[in-house]
């Protein structure tokens, strides 16, 4: 289809290569996950001012549209697609990176040292549309009509976004009342089929991960970040903050982790830059995780896991999975306890000279506050970035003279719940569910439907024929 781009197994023990044509979510010779990868010598070498150049150009019709988005912009440096027609695009990415000058000294960093990249500003309210622009752009080239994703609300709300804008049908899966109002009213609204599964989201993406490789008749095109297409997508925030601080790299990108896939997109963002010569070094990651949905930390600082050039240990994170901890946390866009991307985040960590850390519900909502006062806010899972530098600056990992960047990845009105609990004490989830329910009866209205974590009911409500399902699967 392409032949300056495939796809590839991150595992070099095998390292098969397959077309971008291919719709594949791990390899089929090793199960593991996939790389987008080009063949750069041939396309057409990108440059700095070529970028910049467009913004003299995103208003106008034709490429403008892709000029405008702050993806598209880029898209010298995502070019498995095979013409620009296919590009499916929303005028996402056009975020903001803020100098927090007064947060700045609250977390122990000097004035101009912290700069906050605002990623809820995108059409959707979170950085997930970075990714999806990507995947969906996929999704058209091979032709597909019906999409599905697990989520724990972001991913859920863009999906539902552009599957409406792009006339595909959109299922998402989202864990019973683990999702906050903000999230799952939108998906509602952008008229996404909502699957509301009894389980939480590690449930749901072993679910549509069966549903989309297992289950042929439904033709459902997977939209989670083991799709190596949407983690293209994710790529341009790094490019974003870089055009915003004039192409100068930062001393650390401070990122919330989940599945943890934008902290892989970031690596990967810097590798190529600098196999580019775009840029000269490479900052320091920091992925931080909530307390209670910590298998980043416990793999990496407990038991000393690494990525080692990719023979890193398996049975430490298959022993760990095996426990079937349930991730907790208020934060709950990261309540995952069974990242799928965790091998391309080691990978990350070993590019980026990285740490991990670990930090609690009550830092999460301290921190948010903080951000609140002191800027445009963020919902709780983004906040666990600036919780994250303000523990590294106290262990004096992060210097009080080093330029950090902290990616606020989702919108202050995502959770207004999280928000309004912390200032008054009032849980308005609680006091939502006491409520008499009465049914809906807008014209429009999209109610989300119930079902058991059960592959076979999961297909019914779909129009499968539960019948075709083996019993082997369920
Ligand atoms: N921050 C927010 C606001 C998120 O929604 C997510 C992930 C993350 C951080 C973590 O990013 O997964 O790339 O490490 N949300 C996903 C979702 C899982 O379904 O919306 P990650």
């Amino acid at each position: 289809m392409s032949d300056h781009a495939y796809q590839q197994c991150i595992n070099p023990d095998c390292a098969a290569t397959y077309d971008v044509g291919e719709v594949l979510v791990s390899c089929p010779a090793c199960d593991s996950l996939l790389d987008i990868r080009y063949r750069w010598s041939r396309l057409p070498r990108p440059t700095w001012t070529r970028f910049e150049q467009r913004w003299m150009t995103k208003g106008e019709h034709g490429a403008g549209a892709l000029d405008f988005s702050g993806v598209w912009r880029f898209r010298e440096l995502m070019p498995f697609y095979r013409d620009p027609s296919d590009i499916v695009t929303i005028g996402e990415g056009r975020t903001n990176l803020q100098d927090a000058r007064r947060l700045a000294g609250r977390i122990g960093l000097k004035s101009g040292g912290l700069q906050l990249q605002y990623e809820g500003l995108n059409p959707t309210g979170s950085f997930k549309d970075n990714g999806m622009t990507a995947a969906f752009t996929h999704a058209r080239m091979v032709g597909a009509d019906k999409v599905a994703c697990a989520s724990t609300g972001n991913t859920s709300a863009s999906l539902a976004m552009f599957a409406d804008v792009s006339g595909m049908k959109g299922v998402v899966f989202i864990g019973s009342g683990k999702i906050a109002y903000g999230k799952l009213s939108q998906a509602l609204d952008y008229g996404a089929m909502t699957l509301q599964i009894q389980g939480d989201f590690d449930d749901c993406l072993r679910r549509v991960r069966q549903i989309a490789t297992q289950v042929p008749q439904l033709g459902i095109y997977l939209m989670n970040s083991v799709n190596p297409f949407r983690l293209e997508g994710q790529k341009a925030i790094m490019y974003r903050v870089l055009e915003a601080r004039d192409w100068n790299v930062p001393d650390w990108i401070v990122v919330p982790g989940g599945n943890l896939g934008n902290c892989s997109a970031f690596a990967k963002a810097f590798g190529e830059l600098h196999d580019l010569g775009l840029v000269e070094r490479i900052p320091r990651l920091a992925v931080i995780q909530a307390a209670g949905a910590n298998p980043l930390h416990v793999l990496v600082n407990e038991q000393g896991v690494k990525w080692n050039e990719g023979r890193w240990d398996q049975s430490a994170r298959d022993e760990l999975y095996a426990q079937d901890i349930k991730a907790r946390t208020i934060a709950s866009a990261i309540e995952i306890g069974h990242p799928v991307n965790l091998p391309k985040a080691l990978r990350a960590l070993e590019m980026m000279n990285g740490v991990v850390r670990q930090v609690d519900d009550a830092d999460i909502l301290e921190h948010k506050a903080l951000v609140g006062r002191f800027g445009f806010g963020c919902e709780p899972a983004s906040a666990a970035s600036v919780a994250g530098a303000h523990m590294l600056v106290r262990e004096g990992v992060i210097g009080p003279d080093e330029e950090v960047v902290c990616i606020l990845t989702g919108h202050q009105l995502k959770d207004p719940d999280a928000t309004v609990k912390y200032h008054t004490g009032i849980d308005m989830k609680a006091a939502q569910e006491s409520a008499p329910q009465q049914p809906p009866t807008g014209r429009y209205a999209n109610p989300p439907i119930q079902v058991e974590d059960d592959l076979a009911a999961i297909v019914e409500v779909l129009g499968g024929d539960p019948a075709l399902v083996s019993t082997a699967q369920i």
